[in-house]
């Protein structure tokens, strides 16, 4: 979930500044781009398309994570439930460092399959 709209945000790997854009269009331009679904924006109208949410699809990536598309929820070992409105990534070579997320991990390890 990013802050918004005010201010900046940072992930892992990006920072944002929306600041000085067009705020709202560069923030959702952004998420939009991600390809793991890590990023996410969460408003009332996404939440209501997630209620009438389409079929889940998973697409196993060659030499890579497994991509799964729709509305899913996440129950984590520890219990906690965390939801991913519109795809994530999930690692499939077991060398994340974000489990059960895909981190990119796979190809510095050269990950086959
Ligand atoms: S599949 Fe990408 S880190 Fe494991």
């Amino acid at each position: 979930m990013l802050a918004w709209p005010s201010g900046s945000f940072q992930t892992r790997r990006t920072t944002v500044d929306h600041a000085a854009a067009s705020a709202t269009q560069r923030i959702i331009d952004q998420v939009a781009q991600c390809p793991s679904g890590a990023l996410s924006i969460r408003t009332e109208d996404s939440i209501e398309r997630a209620a009438a949410a389409t079929p889940i699809t998973m697409e196993v990536q060659a030499n890579g994570p497994l991509l799964v598309k729709g509305t899913v929820q996440i129950k984590h070992a520890d219990g906690r439930l965390e939801q991913k409105d519109t795809q994530c990534a999930i690692c499939r070579c077991g060398h994340s460092e974000n489990k059960p997320y895909c981190d990119g991990s796979h190809r510095r390890t050269g990950f086959q399959g």
